[in-house]
């Protein structure tokens, strides 16, 4: 690969990996497996070796993955709590603010291989790093949930932060008082007044089949694996719901300069001796031998854990000579993370069903055997499409290997052709669809199925309410269940429908009561204050996710102009390709499209960015992408709300899709260097500022915030245009 090409592909697995990164530490739901995701970094690692100068600061290879739900604020690096927002109390929603504190040493990830032979090399850079010392490894288990530090102080324990970016935390202790095995109090003694221990809180298979036995019965999404669901669980709302998940908590590093211990062991022996909980599962070898033999034992007796364990960390155990091995930007030189493949399971196929999802799509899932796989039993799995079962070259009654990926659903991975049997049967894909009976079509370039009866096919319109319903759409409390019932009595067939809907209908759906009823009609007329961008995501145009839908909404601003727009029109806007546009075209020509849309303008649901205008703000940067750096007149984390309350978005770093970079002094070079490379504009805030009084139509514009003679920052804190100490100010 020359120059150009890595460099458009180091791009590609930039983005592709921030994004996994999002999906997986803030979302809680990532749609790779592991495996998967270790494979692109690497290729990544291998293409920033091979061209050093293409390295930036901002590379996923320079960096750990970030929990925190909104990028770390300057203004409260190791001070005061920000507020916290209330949610619906119904999701696992995490809170929109936990306070966020600075880590006192960065909380680091780990090197990790899926091959023997680096861990081989890794004892040898560690030998030749002590220059022939002699010295041991510290083998544990590597723990399959969210890394938590923990600080305890006067033998209490104090605080309790997430990882976050590595640098600030998010702050959990409350919910951290309650997980069962981590003491509130040390006992026995010798503990130092202060320290930090950290660790990760993880999901033992019990409680996590009790909770998603219970999502399911509240219609809530189960979680895709232990992991998500102890992540989730951490940064939950409320602390007693906390409890009630069973978490967990292992302790696996004490950092420090000036620890009282000569070994990692013996500080994680006394940390257990203080009541801390930490693994009795640890070894100390001596050479790569007991290493291989640790590794060989655990990666069959793993599966016998009741917790969910992904590899193993192999840990220089003389605290001294961690310290000279040092760390790199990202991982400590003197620990590796060997992982374990994906467990696979051999089973048989029974059969295959064909499912018709919201958009259509004919998803061939396979009836399997029972089989247990990584804590779990496994009944059904994906095969994707028809290209797949080909490749595959699967039968009924075929012996199948099933792995789990990232996804809640697990994969048909192969077939074990020595064990074909007589008795095979080559699977028939249908030509019509399972549902309604309408010929399936297969789109030019598709690897799926289609049923074309989009508006008329019972499964489609109800995925299509289930999606309308769904928390990033219209975040009506109710799920599948309801909408089929709904869907059943002939209620409800379009999602306008649903805004017709009175208490007396709902009181015929078996189960409902006057408080259930009650609760549904107020949730459908909240659900009328979401924001445009929402709502076209939620009528459901094929190939319009969530953030296509936002940047239409930013672009056209109302419905009337997207419905008016031609398809020169929909490719000019950023993200939007022929296959989206083609899309948009396609869903409007309908009549019956222009008409259900009507209806729901007439139900009083947002159809006009401008109706979006929070009080006291106005749509002036709306479809905006700003980014700030340096420092303003005003603490940043305000000059970001003003940002958003005028209809903007911030972002945390300059790309293509950046419309400003908005400069105050002292900005970082690498964000100034990147603008430029890139063409965007650099503005400053008096700039900022007269493009906000501009729309607010504001003559008099004040400086934000301008601090009185006390210090205190009036300006930001008065709400919308109002009069403060007789000026009139935009903030
Ligand atoms: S040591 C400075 N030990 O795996 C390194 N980490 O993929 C401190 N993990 O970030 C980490 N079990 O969240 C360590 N026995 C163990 C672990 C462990 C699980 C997690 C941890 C780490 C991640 C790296």
């Amino acid at each position: 690969m020359d120059r150009e090409q890595a460099k458009i592909r180091i791009g590609e697995l930039r983005d592709i990996i921030n994004e996994n990164n999002r999906r997986y530490y803030v979302e809680n739901s990532p749609v790779i497996s592991d495996y998967e995701f270790d494979m692109l970094m690497n290729e990544l690692i291998s293409l920033e070796k091979q061209y050093p100068d293409l390295v930036t600061p901002d590379s996923p290879t320079q960096k750990v993955g970030s929990d925190l739900e909104s990028p770390p604020g300057e203004s409260h690096p190791a001070g005061k709590p920000v507020a916290v927002a209330a949610g619906n109390g119904r999701d696992d929603r995490p809170q929109k603010e936990f306070a966020q504190y600075r880590h006192r040493y960065p909380m680091l990830s780990l090197g990790n291989t899926y091959d023997m032979s680096e861990v081989e090399s890794f004892v040898e850079r560690a030998a030749k790093g002590l220059g022939g010392e002699k010295f041991s490894f510290s083998t544990e288990l590597k723990f399959d949930g969210t890394a938590i530090c923990l600080t305890y102080r006067h033998g209490r324990l104090f605080r309790a932060l997430t990882r976050g970016d590595g640098t600030v935390g998010d702050d959990v202790t409350e919910n951290v008082h309650h997980i069962g095995n981590i003491p509130v109090r040390l006992s026995g003694s010798g503990w130092p007044d202060e320290f930090e221990i950290r660790g990760e809180i993880y999901m033992p298979y019990k409680a996590f089949d009790r909770l998603n036995a219970e999502r399911e019965r509240d219609e809530d999404p189960p979680f895709a694996n232990p992991r998500n669901a102890a992540s989730g669980s951490l940064k939950l709302l409320d602390p007693e719901e906390v409890g009630h998940r069973g978490l967990e908590c292992t302790l696996y590093h004490i950092p420090g300069d000036d620890l009282p211990f000569e070994t990692h062991d013996q500080a994680l022996n006394a940390a257990a001796s203080w009541g801390l909980p930490v693994s009795d599962k640890r070894r100390i070898c001596r050479d790569i031998r007991e290493i291989e033999e640790y590794i060989d034992y655990w990666d069959t007796e793993r599966k016998l854990l009741p917790f969910a364990t992904d590899g193993i960390v192999i840990k220089v155990n003389e605290l001294a000579f961690q310290k000279r091995l040092g760390y790199t930007a990202k991982f400590p030189r003197w620990a590796v993370a060997y992982k374990f493949q994906a467990e696979k399971a051999l089973t048989r196929l029974r059969s295959i069903d064909y499912q018709v999802g919201r958009t259509g799509a004919v998803t061939p899932v396979a009836n399997l055997d029972p089989v247990p796989l990584s804590g779990t039993t496994v009944k059904r799995a994906s095969l994707h499409n028809l290209d797949q079962m080909r490749q595959l070259d699967i039968r009924i009654g075929d012996y199948v290997y099933v792995e789990k990926g990232g996804e809640i659903i697990p994969k048909i991975t192969g077939v074990e052709l020595s064990e074909r049997g007589k008795d095979v049967t080559v699977p028939a894909f249908p030509e019509k669809c399972p549902d309604c009976g309408t010929p399936l079509v297969r789109d030019d370039g598709e690897a799926r199925f289609f049923c074309p009866n989009t508006d008329g096919c019972p499964t489609q319109i109800m995925g299509k309410l289930v999606h309308f319903i769904s928390r990033k759409a219209m975040n009506v409390m109710a799920g599948d269940a309801t909408i089929e019932q709904l869907y059943g009595l002939g209620l409800v067939k379009t999602p306008a429908d649903l805004y017709s809907l009175t208490r007396e209908d709902l009181l015929r759906l078996e189960g409902w009561k006057d408080r259930s009823a009650e609760r549904f009609l107020s949730s459908l007329e909240a659900s009328k204050a979401v924001p445009f961008g929402h709502v076209l995501f939620a009528i459901g145009i094929r190939h319009v996710g969530e953030t296509t839908a936002k940047s239409l909404a930013g672009h056209f601003r109302n419905i009337d102009a997207l419905m008016a727009a031609g398809r020169e029109e929909l490719l000019g806007v950023e993200d939007i390709g022929e296959v989206i546009a083609d899309s948009i075209l396609a869903y409007f020509a309908d009549p019956a499209h222009v008409r259900e849309i009507e209806r729901l303008k007439a139900a009083g649901l947002r159809f006009s960015i401008d109706e979006d205008t929070p009080a006291g703000g106005s749509s002036a940067l709306a479809g905006m992408t700003i980014v700030i750096s340096g420092n303003f007149s005003i603490p940043r984390d305000e000059m970001k709300a003003i940002i958003e309350k005028h209809g903007g978005k911030n972002s945390g770093s300059v790309s293509g899709r950046t419309t400003y970079l908005l400069a105050g002094s002292k900005p970082g070079p690498e964000k100034m260097k990147k603008a430029e490379q890139l063409g965007i504009k650099v503005i400053g805030e008096d700039d900022i500022m007269s493009m906000i009084a501009s729309q607010t139509g504001s003559g008099q514009q004040e400086k934000p915030g301008q601090r009185d003679s006390d210090g205190e920052n009036k300006g930001s804190r008065a709400a919308g245009t109002a009069a403060v100490s007789g000026q009139l100010t935009l903030f």
